[in-house]
């Protein structure tokens, strides 16, 4: 798989912030990948990392069943840096003590620092403490053999240990996380200083590695990719023609459920700006025809799927032999995320659902170790403008989902007004790129409003606006009240049909983000 020199191999025992681990690494420009803690010692070998990272996690080291490495890691003659859990594992399975903490710490603690070289190179010993970020229930009581402690904070007589002669370093608290002042710090120290790497993981050297890869990988067949204007099928398509020129073939489909314009301004875009090849297939008359008296959420995004995925394979099958699909599933994707005390699942997920099976095609996936940010960079490095790289996420199943009851072309034209005000606003006020998502919803409700003289009895629109980093949690935003108002009177003023423009306040979850 991955082909980077130098590596950084975390094993995830199941901590909410693992990612977070791999993400400060990789700003570093290292890079950085994260594994099942129970990943085999072989196959740990192979990959042959500079340094190892043990994360934290919600067991306690003394249960029956509690995750544990191969302890061959140890063997390896590899740096390695416990976290937390991965700290207390550590110190478990070379011989110390490890016991439920009288008084657990969460939150912040101050640091202070016996030994200033290691992991703590360039800090200062009390009476200067350091701000980091506790999370744990049980706590080292005595160290294993040949460690000593670097660190303590008030709860932690060692809140940090190395091995005197091996390069084994192992923290408590949470370097990884923004509350730890000196997290980055801790983190180069062990990355550069222990580990040896060098801060050559660039965007411009994973292009050329890739690069490298699809072409090898791709030979001279043929490859398709869906492309929907979205930051992940824009920047695979980008990087896939920047390896392969015109053996890639992109298929936008319109399925009539997109946004006012946005067709037009993305196959504009294509075609003015790159070099792609774009197929457009506009199937807007059968995506309605597919809708009709349809109502039930999971119905429509079945529909919808289908027919895009029928489309799809006529396209394909008129381009004659096509070997691989170019699909742009990311990082989070793909990571084998620890479930606690279960198995480690791998998420499948195809944005094409359904297609490589159906057309027997093999997947190039060449932004499957980058987190989205990542992906961001990386399209501002293939020369993609900003427009095309800072736009919100926007659902496969488009403004369908955004209509509850069944979807009309009338329906389908009160809610592109509604939503071309919420852009406007969003965009004009600033907010538009500091939120996740901003959209207008249609309710299949009306309510009774007046208007000049008379009784109304018309549509509600919902305005929903999130803040979140990965879409899994989000809270909604708060928008001024200044910019809801004027979306509010905007939309009831100038879209007729809509009298009521609500805004969603519910957080994800219990509620999702999409209303459907
Ligand atoms: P939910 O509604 O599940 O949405 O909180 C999470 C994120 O995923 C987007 N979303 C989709 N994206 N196909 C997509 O490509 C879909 O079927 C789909 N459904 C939801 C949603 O916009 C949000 O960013």
């Amino acid at each position: 798989m991955s082909t980077h020199t130098e590596k950084i191999i975390i094993l995830d025992f199941g901590s909410q912030t693992t990612q977070l681990i791999a993400r400060r690494i990789r700003e570093q420009k290292v890079y950085s990948e994260i594994h099942p803690y129970n990943l085999e010692l072989d196959r740990l070998k192979a990959m042959q990392p500079s340094g190892i990272v043990l994360s934290g996690g919600p067991a306690s080291v003394y249960d029956e069943d509690a995750p544990i490495s191969d302890p061959g890691i140890f063997e390896l003659g590899i740096p390695i840096l416990g976290i937390c859990y991965g700290a207390q594992l550590m110190t478990q399975q070379l011989g110390g003590r490890v016991e439920k903490a009288v008084k657990r710490e969460f939150g912040k603690a101050n640091l202070s620092i016996a030994y200033t070289a290691g992991i703590f190179a360039g800090m200062e010993t009390a009476p200067t403490t350091y701000q980091v970020w506790m999370s744990h229930g049980d706590r080292i009581e005595e160290p294993a053999p040949g460690f000593v402690a670097t660190a303590t904070s008030a709860h932690s007589p060692y809140a940090a240990l190395r091995h005197t002669d091996k390069p084994f370093v192992a923290v408590q608290f949470h370097p990884e996380v923004a509350h730890t002042l000196i997290g980055t710090d801790i983190l180069r120290n062990f990355i550069f200083g222990l580990c040896g790497c060098h801060p050559t993981w660039t965007m411009q050297s994973f292009i050329d590695t890739t690069v490298d890869e699809i072409r090898d990988r791709a030979g001279s067949d043929q490859v398709i990719c869906a492309l929907s204007g979205g930051v992940d099928s824009s920047v695979t398509a980008a990087l896939v023609h920047r390896a392969i020129g015109d053996q890639l073939t992109c298929i936008y489909v319109n399925n009539g459920l997109m946004r006012t314009g946005e067709s037009e301004s993305v196959l504009r875009f294509f075609r003015e700006k790159t070099d792609l090849r774009v197929i457009d297939v506009d199937a807007t008359g059968y995506f309605l025809d597919q809708l009709a008296g349809i109502t039930n959420p999971e119905e429509k995004r079945k529909r919808i799927g289908y027919g895009f995925i029928k489309i799809f394979e006529e396209e394909a099958r008129k381009l004659g032999d096509v070997k691989f699909l170019a699909q742009g599933t990311l990082y989070p994707d793909v990571i084998e995320s620890v479930v606690f005390r279960g198995k480690a699942p791998i998420k499948s997920h195809h944005n094409v659902g359904g297609l490589p099976e159906r057309m027997q095609l093999d997947l190039i996936e060449p932004l499957r170790e980058l987190f989205k940010d990542e992906v961001r960079e990386l399209g501002l490095e293939l020369g993609l403008p900003e427009e095309a790289i800072f736009r919100q996420p926007f659902p496969g199943p488009g403004l369908a989902i955004r209509i509850m009851g069944e979807v009309t072309a009338e329906r389908l034209h009160i809610l592109r007004q509604a939503d071309v005000i919420v852009l406007e606003e969003m965009k004009a006020s600033g907010w538009y790129r500091k939120v996740w998502q901003s959209f207008a919803v249609l309710l299949p409700t009306q309510t009774v409003g007046v208007m000049g003289d008379s009784r109304t009895y018309e549509n509600v629109i919902a305005i929903r606006c999130v803040d979140s980093r990965d879409a899994m949690t989000a809270d909604w935003s708060r928008l001024p009240w200044e910019i809801l108002g004027t979306i509010s009177n905007r939309i009831i003023n100038e879209v007729r049909g809509v009298n009521r423009v609500v805004y969603d306040i519910s957080s994800k979850p219990p509620a999702t983000i999409e209303w459907e």
